[in-house]
């Protein structure tokens, strides 16, 4: 079996620690000498994390991989210290079929870098009207399910979801978007998108719907987790129902932690995404839920598009950015460097929690756990270049900002899958 011994490491607490890789599984964690037959990693001082979870990722492939692949995604994802990655359903064709799962499962065993965890639809083609059959999912081995891109609509059809998940027992994970209200528009509505002379949805358009659904989950039981939850009233619904004993999650993006419409430089469209950019009050409630605890997990909703479907105006640009590759060094320069939150918080928040709520199959730095990790150099500045992701998705609002906290070894079940040249391991 191989071996792989990484020497001067430190964990999250500062310690200084090696670690021993055996096979897939993490064999020891300590001061370690003796193991002439392993490779030797030199850490150099550099913190070891457990390998993320990113619980909301578009991997697009299939009719559209010139936007990404499950290979470029989830190389992106090695890149950004991530082992283990959600697959959002809204692919050409939908994920909502056992054939089109099974396909999935065939690419991500041909070419993955990472895990990836299917999120198949709730309903057929995401189209908010016909329920999909469940057993199929269960039988699958899905934990949960999505229409992500949408919402559900119908309350009808909304019920009919959580009667069968919960049969299924299947986690329910809601796009928050009540589509009359948003009118699809591109920003929050404020001094912004009228600036901007452009629609503005508020940020009841996600809350009515995380309202209808938590009286849902209140009559019906089950589980429900709001994806990229950005409005302060829908913080507030999550908060009243956690309060209530409810089984109800939810995640924040970092792009929604750290930007509001106020930092929307003009008509770009790399701050175009769904939910958009909301306002200062919102950013200010978000991150108050991130302390607090309301927040349970942090996600990406990484999102490629291409640089000329993102150059048709604020309008007509596909919402979305991607993520994978910024997330941890936005969130350890913005939240733990500035002292805001401790490491444990961040690894909690990025690798603990999924595994707790949607029962991810992924280390968490333990002896005897798989080998999933990766290795950040807390020390060296580097500013964001899109050029150098390996996402096909150049898309981010955080170019040429300068972060630390980049990861420079990933390894995902005791396979290296990202190493940075800079490094000499
Ligand atoms: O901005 C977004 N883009 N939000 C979503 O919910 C979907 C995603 C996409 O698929 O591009």
């Amino acid at each position: 079996m191989d071996k792989v011994l990484l020497k001067n490491a430190k964990d999250i607490f500062d310690d200084a620690v090696d670690v021993l890789i055996v096979g897939n599984k993490i064999s020891a964690i300590g001061e370690i000498h003796g193991t002439s037959d392993a490779r030797v990693i030199d850490a150099k001082g550099a913190t070891v994390l457990p390998g993320l979870i990113d619980m909301q990722v578009h991997l697009r492939d299939f009719a559209q991989a010139y936007k990404e692949t499950v290979r470029t995604g989830t190389m992106a994802a090695s890149r950004g210290g991530f082992t283990s990655i959600a697959c959002m359903p809204n692919t050409t064709p939908c994920l909502d079929s056992l054939e089109v799962l099974e396909k999935l499962t065939e690419k991500v065993s041909e070419s993955a870098k990472c895990k990836v965890v299917p999120i198949p639809a709730m309903t057929k083609d995401i189209a908010g009207v016909e329920v999909v059959d469940y057993k199929i999912y269960e039988d699958y081995g899905v934990v949960a399910i999505t229409d992500d891109g949408r919402g559900v609509q119908d309350d009808k059809v909304m019920r009919e979801v959580f009667i069968h998940a919960k049969k299924h027992n299947l986690k329910l994970m809601q796009h928050c978007e009540v589509e009359q209200i948003s009118q699809g528009a591109p920003l929050h509505k404020g001094e912004k998108s009228d600036q901007l002379n452009v629609l503005g949805q508020t940020g009841l358009a996600e809350s009515e719907m995380v309202k209808r659904d938590i009286d849902l989950l209140r009559e019906i039981g089950g589980h429900y987790h709001v994806l990229h939850i950005s409005a302060k009233e829908s913080i507030e619904h999550v908060r009243a129902a956690k309060k209530e004993g409810l089984n109800v999650t939810c995640e924040v993006t970092p792009h929604h932690l750290l930007l509001c419409d106020e930092d929307i430089p003009g008509a770009n469209t790399h701050y175009k995404m769904n939910p958009p950019l909301r306002g200062r009050a919102d950013l200010v409630a978000l991150n108050e839920a991130l302390l607090d605890g309301t927040i349970d997990m942090i996600t990406t909703d990484h999102a490629p598009h291409t640089e000329e479907e993102k150059s048709k105006g604020l309008e007509q640009a596909p919402f979305g950015i991607v993520g994978l590759e910024t997330a941890l060094a936005l969130i350890y320069t913005n939240y733990v460097k500035s002292g805001k939150l401790s490491m444990e918080k961040l690894v909690d928040l990025m690798c603990i929690k999924p595994i707790e709520i949607f029962g991810i199959k992924n280390g968490t730095f333990k002896s005897g756990e798989l080998a999933d990790l990766c290795l950040v150099d807390l020390e060296k500045p580097k500013t964001v270049s899109p050029d150098e992701f390996t996402s096909k998705g150049k898309n981010t609002p955080f170019t040429d900002l300068e972060l630390f906290g980049w990861p420079i070894l990933t390894i995902c079940e005791g396979k290296i899958t990202y190493k940075d040249e800079n490094y000499d391991f």
